[in-house]
């Protein structure tokens, strides 16, 4: 069977016109008989202890049913450190240690410190307003460089790949030794994901046959790790715990790694007896649904006069919370992207009264590719070598760190593209020489890449008497077009038409699959699917094969094929059935498969990345300060696409993304108190269509012929990264002025 007539195809996406007529039911769209509301209370300091809380008020006040405070909520089960291959706590887990409501200690500003569950939305706002909370303060820790703790955590989320400290060769005496060295600090500020949906929960408990059951209503891109965690901290089997989530308005790595709202609702929901629904606002998803860290990066190249790298060190200091080892893991880039014999980095962690970091698009490689995608740019000026052409001097032909091959690596075609793309060549490569009235106009480039995962999913494939079928796994649609490419990835498994195929998702008491993060989804559960849909139409073949009346009776299974929804043979086609004659007659209403996939001994022999190259033109007003990017085309090397339409949604989203953490993306807290002064978006600016150019996007399309059959790489946060040092380095050819702090305001130019 051929994965290929729906598979590939720039099919529309499946849920588009529901999206858009505004028939897709978001978490907080959810009804359950007997829904009651919660609010919360956050902490207005960012470190201390909570001294009184009277809760009188809110108490009296219309439609209240209860306030959750330390005091009253319900105790929860300490999380475990590790279940299975899943960290729960410390350096490395899922989400932070600190459970809500369970004592009085005030970490950050913003923190959940009560709950009040009325009968209305807007009677749980105002009895929460009503709340009054007085303090034991203590002075927070605010700044990274000259807080107390500090951590240096050995590797990201506990990975025994991907150590943090890692020293390869002797990169300092390489590096002292190098007769070209470029040495810079490069910063960034803290963003936040701000997706269009806010954060929300509904939780309902019910009693069937004396056990507690509960259903939580979640905006999670984490089934799994929300069931386990809910299940955990509540003492329940994981089994009586079931999380529904159809559609995920945007994450780009938060939901599903913070579950503060999951386990406040759970709490509520218990103490009032009736479901609750809690919803965050958006001034609390600045405060308490994650966020991308600060980072302070040193990078350090050396290299010879022909452009040669011989040394490169890339150390990151970043913040976490007090309750969190996240680490955002900046040497991502630097450790795979060059043929460098000397190779170092290090990361070290602060710890803040300050809310959790969290995984956030191109975790990592987004901040720190910047850094070293600007530091080679340095390097190139330095060397007066044209930025591509020092980037083929030190192709990585391997992996540098672990002297494994690449699955697949065309990054030469990427540059070669993109040059041709931007007209590279046309423009005078000495930096502040272009220019149009006011605007000075400028070139730039960066390569980028993203890990290309793969993990173990399951799905299930149902084929009907009517001759449709239905797919099922309990993966994300994050707007990452997952109904899409898994209706095309069945379809051709079933060999039926794609409009004869459902696929339904977004419940975790369908067939397991990982958290969609890390670019892994395409990869993971597509083999899945295809492998269960295969497991359906064997099904059908065994019946056919045993019963007398068929055509097919007794052929051997290679001989058979599927096609349009009918079994035939190989040989002579017209000898065979439908799928729907098949089951009738053996009187069936449905008949079933279900498979497993998971990545095998290739990921240990192949290193598996996807690449890309992007290029940026940017005007750059110098009287203002104001940079526009004019132009934004990027090439990439991410395998074989599965359909051309949502891959160019995602990478377009992606690339937009990192336009906005260069220029003007971030948030800033009040350095006296720890309160996030930037908490809407009037104040969080994101590119508008105003400031997104239309966006070039090509792709190779050469299929990863060792990640699965289909030869599919993720795609979901390649595109962010790469974007912001190839505008970065625009805005240097543009003013001959570099700048190492992102985001690139205005004000940083004077
Ligand atoms: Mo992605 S932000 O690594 O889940």
């Amino acid at each position: 069977m051929t994965v290929s007539e729906a598979t590939g195809q720039p099919l529309d996406r499946v849920d588009g016109r529901l999206k858009v007529m505004g028939g897709a039911r978001y978490t907080a769209e959810w009804d359950v008989p007997g829904l009651v509301y919660g609010a919360v209370v956050v902490s207005t300091i960012a470190h201390g202890t909570i001294r009184t809380l009277d809760t009188a008020a809110a108490l009296r006040a219309p439609g209240v049913r209860a306030v959750l405070t330390h005091d009253n909520a319900p105790r929860l089960q300490p999380l475990p450190e590790k279940v299975g291959e899943t960290l729960f706590r410390g350096e490395g887990g899922i989400t932070e240690t600190r459970q809500p409501l369970q004592d009085a200690t005030v970490e950050y500003a913003g923190q959940p410190i009560a709950l009040v569950v009325a009968d209305t939305h807007e009677q749980a706002r105002h009895a929460a307003s009503l709340v009054r909370v007085t303090y034991e303060e203590r002075p927070p820790q605010l700044d990274q460089h000259t807080a107390a703790r500090q951590s240096k955590p050995e590797s990201f989320l506990g990975s025994k790949e991907e150590k943090l400290q890692v020293t390869i060769g002797d990169p300092k005496a390489a590096l002292a030794a190098a007769p070209v060295q470029v040495q810079q600090v490069y910063e960034s500020g803290i963003t936040h994901h701000s997706p269009i949906e806010q954060v929300a929960t509904i939780a309902h408990w019910e009693q069937r046959g004396g056990t507690d059951f509960l259903t939580l209503y979640d905006t999670t891109r984490g089934l799994d790790n929300t069931q386990a965690v809910a299940a955990l901290s509540l003492g329940l089997p994981k089994e009586r715990v079931r999380v529904i989530c159809p559609f995920v308005g945007g994450a780009f790595g938060a939901k599903g790694w913070l579950f503060a709202p999951v386990l406040l609702a759970a709490m509520a929901a218990r103490v009032v007896k009736r479901p609750v629904k809690l919803e965050w606002r958006r001034q609390e998803m600045f405060t308490v649904a994650g966020q991308r860290a600060a980072t302070r990066q040193t990078l350090a190249l050396g290299a010879t006069r022909d452009g040669k790298l011989t040394a490169l060190q890339h150390d990151t200091h970043t913040h976490s919370s007090l309750s969190s080892g996240f680490t955002e893991p900046c040497a991502r880039v630097s450790r795979m992207m060059y043929a460098v014999p000397n190779l170092g980095f290090s990361h070290q962690l602060a710890h803040l009264n300050l809310p959790s970091p969290c995984p956030m698009r191109g975790p990592g490689e987004t901040v720190g590719g910047w850094a070293l995608e600007c530091a080679l740019d340095e390097l190139a000026t330095e060397l007066n070598l044209d930025p591509v052409e020092l980037r083929l001097r030190n192709y990585a032909e391997k992996n540098p760190e672990t002297g494994k091959p690449w699955s697949s690596k065309n990054l030469r075609e990427c540059y070669a593209r993109g040059k041709a793309l931007i007209g590279w060549d046309a423009r005078n490569p000495k930096p502040r020489s272009m220019r149009e009235g006011r605007e000075l106009i400028g070139y730039g480039m960066a390569t980028t890449m993203y890990p290309a995962g793969r993990r173990k999913a399951a799905a299930k494939a149902t084929i009907f008497a009517d001759g449709r079928a239905l797919v099922q796994s309990a993966t994300h649609e994050l707007g990452n077009g997952a109904y899409t490419i898994f209706r095309q990835i069945g379809a051709d498994g079933l060999g039926l038409p794609v409009e004869q195929v459902r696929f339904e998702l977004g419940d975790s008491a369908l067939p397991t699959t990982p958290t969609a993060g890390g670019s892994v989804t395409t990869a993971t559960v597509g083999p899945a699917v295809l492998q269960a849909a295969r497991a359906a139409v064997r099904a059908l073949q065994q019946l056919a094969a045993r019963d007398a009346k068929s055509p097919l009776y007794g052929a051997a299974p290679e001989a058979v094929e599927a096609r349009a929804g009918r079994l035939q043979l190989k040989a002579t086609p017209a000898t065979g059935e439908t799928y729907a004659a098949i089951l009738k007659r053996a009187g069936l209403p449905s008949i079933v498969g279900t498979d497993e996939a998971q990545p095998g001994a290739e990921r240990e022999q192949y290193s598996f990345y996807s690449f890309g190259a992007v290029f940026a033109q940017v005007r750059v007003d110098e009287a203002s300060g104001t940079v526009r990017v004019a132009r934004l085309c990027g090439v990439y090397d991410v395998g074989r696409l599965m359909n051309p339409k949502t891959a160019h949604s995602q990478i377009i989203g992606g690339m937009t993304m990192g336009l906005g953490a260069t220029l003007m993306e971030e948030t800033s807290y009040d350095p006296r108190n720890g309160r996030a002064v930037v908490r809407n978006f009037a104040d969080y600016h994101m590119p508008s269509m105003a400031d997104t150019p239309d966006i070039q996007v090509e792709w190779l399309n050469i299929p990863d012929p060792f990640i699965s059959e289909l030869g599919a790489r993720g795609i979901g946060e390649i595109g962010c990264v790469g974007t912001p040092a190839a505008i970065t380095n625009a805005v240097f050819h543009a003013t001959g002025r570099r700048l190492r702090s992102l985001p690139l305001t205005p004000d940083k130019f004077f």
